[in-house]
C-alpha cells in the first residue's frame, strides 16, 4: 500500500481516499447521501425522546417509567393511576372502552328486565344470543356439546323441546343455578329374567313400538304395581315427572338409553334392559357460585331458545 496523489481527472470528479492497493486499486471517498444523514439524525432524536417519554431502560430491578403518568383504571374496586404502559392501557380499555361500556349497559338492562320483556325485545335477544353463545361454549359445551346437542346416554340434548326438569324459563334458571341430580335405582335384583323382559316389552310399547302383547301386559302390571313401582317416578302413563326429572317414556326421545342409534328391535331391547337393570345416576353441576346472576340469566334465555323457546 502506498500513498498516491489524488487523481481527479482519471476517475472523473470523484474524490478518492488517497490509498491505493496493488498499485492502482483506489478507494472512492463519497460523502453519505444527505437524505440518509438526516434520516439518521432524525431516528437518533426520536430514540432519545422516546426514552424520555415512555418506559424504556432497565435500571436495577426496575426501569425508567417515562414522563406520562396518566392511565387510571380499577383494581379490585380501587382506582390506580400508573405511568403509560400497554398493559394498563388494555385494562382501561376492558373497563371503560366503548365495547365494555356498551356490554355493561346491556347487562344491567337485562338484569332489570323481566324474562317476558327480554324475549320480546329483538335488541336484547340479539345481545343475549351473542353473549350466551360465548358463555355456553366456555362453561357448558364440555358436557352438552358446542351446539347443545348433548351426548346420548351421558349429557342431555338441550336443542330438542323435550325436558327432564321442565323447559320454562323459571325451571331452566333453577336447573342452572342449583344443578340437578338424575337418579333411578337399578332393578337387577328386583326382577328375574322373565320379569325384566316383560318390563322392557312394556317400555317399548309405551312409545308405540311393535311388541309381544302378552309380555307387555305382564310388564305393565309390574310397572304400575308394587313389583316394579316405576309409576312412582314415571307416572302410570309413563310420561315422566318434571319434579324428579324422570324421563318421558312415551315420546321416542331417549336421553339415557341409546335406543335411537340401535338398528334392530333386539338391540333396542338390550339397551333399555341395561338401563333398567343398572339404574341411572348423573349430575348437572350447580353454577350459582361460579357465574354471576346476569350470566345465569343470559344462559337461561339462551338455553330456552335452543330448545325452541316455548
Ligand atoms: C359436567 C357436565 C355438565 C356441565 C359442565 C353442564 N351440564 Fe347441564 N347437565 C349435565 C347432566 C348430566 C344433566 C342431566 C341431569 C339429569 O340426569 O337429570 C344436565 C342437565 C341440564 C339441563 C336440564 C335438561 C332437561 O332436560 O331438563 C339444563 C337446562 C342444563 N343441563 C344446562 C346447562 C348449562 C346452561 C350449563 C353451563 C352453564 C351446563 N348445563 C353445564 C351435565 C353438565
Ligand atoms: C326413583 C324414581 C324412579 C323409578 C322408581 C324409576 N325410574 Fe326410570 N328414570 C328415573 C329418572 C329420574 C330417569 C331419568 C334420569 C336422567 O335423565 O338422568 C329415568 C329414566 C328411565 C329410562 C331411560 C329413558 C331415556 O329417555 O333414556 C327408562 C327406560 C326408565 N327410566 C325405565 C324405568 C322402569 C322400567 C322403571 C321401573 C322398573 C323405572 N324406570 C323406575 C326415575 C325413576
Amino acid at each position: 500500500m502506498s500513498e498516491v496523489k489524488q487523481d481527479k481527472t482519471k476517475q472523473g470528479s470523484v474524490q478518492t481516499t488517497g490509498h491505493a492497493w496493488d498499485g492502482d486499486i483506489q478507494e472512492f471517498n463519497n460523502p453519505l447521501p444527505r437524505w440518509w444523514l438526516w434520516g439518521f439524525y432524525a431516528t437518533t432524536l426520536f430514540a432519545v425522546l422516546y426514552w424520555v417519554f415512555y418506559p424504556a431502560w432497565p435500571v436495577g430491578d426496575s426501569y425508567t417509567k417515562g414522563v406520562f403518568n396518566n392511565i387510571t383504571y380499577k383494581v379490585g374496586g380501587k382506582e390506580v393511576t400508573t405511568h403509560w404502559n400497554t398493559r394498563a392501557l388494555l385494562m382501561k380499555d376492558l373497563q371503560e372502552g366503548e365495547e365494555a361500556v356498551k356490554q355493561r349497559k346491556y347487562m344491567s338492562g337485562l338484569m332489570a328486565a323481566s324474562y317476558e320483556k327480554i324475549v320480546s325485545d329483538p335488541k336484547m335477544m340479539q345481545f343475549t344470543r351473542s353473549v350466551g353463545k360465548i358463555l355456553f361454549e366456555d362453561n357448558c359445551a364440555a358436557c352438552h356439546g358446542m351446539g347443545g346437542a348433548g351426548v346420548a346416554g351421558l349429557f342431555p340434548n338441550l336443542v330438542d323441546d323435550d325436558w327432564l326438569w321442565g323447559g320454562s324459563l323459571k325451571t331452566i334458571q333453577a336447573t342452572i343455578e342449583s344443578g340437578r341430580r338424575g337418579y333411578m335405582p337399578g332393578f337387577k335384583k328386583t326382577f328375574n329374567d322373565a320379569q325384566m323382559n316383560d318390563v322392557v316389552e312394556y317400555v317399548m310399547s309405551l312409545s308405540g313400538k311393535q311388541v309381544d302383547e302378552d309380555m307387555a301386559k305382564r310388564g305393565g302390571v309390574l310397572f304400575n304395581g308394587q313389583g316394579g313401582g316405576c309409576y312412582y317416578c314415571h307416572t302410570s302413563k309413563g310420561t315422566g315427572m318434571a319434579s324428579v326429572g324422570s324421563a318421558n317414556l312415551t315420546d321416542s326421545i331417549w336421553t339415557v338409553a341409546k335406543v335411537s342409534s340401535q338398528k334392530t328391535p333386539e338391540t333396542k331391547r338390550k339397551v333399555i334392559r341395561d338401563v333398567i337393570s343398572s339404574g341411572i345416576s348423573r349430575e348437572m353441576p350447580m353454577w350459582k357460585a361460579r357465574l354471576s346472576e346476569a350470566e345465569i340469566k343470559v344462559l337461561t334465555v339462551y338455553v330456552h331458545e335452543l330448545g325452541g323457546g316455548k
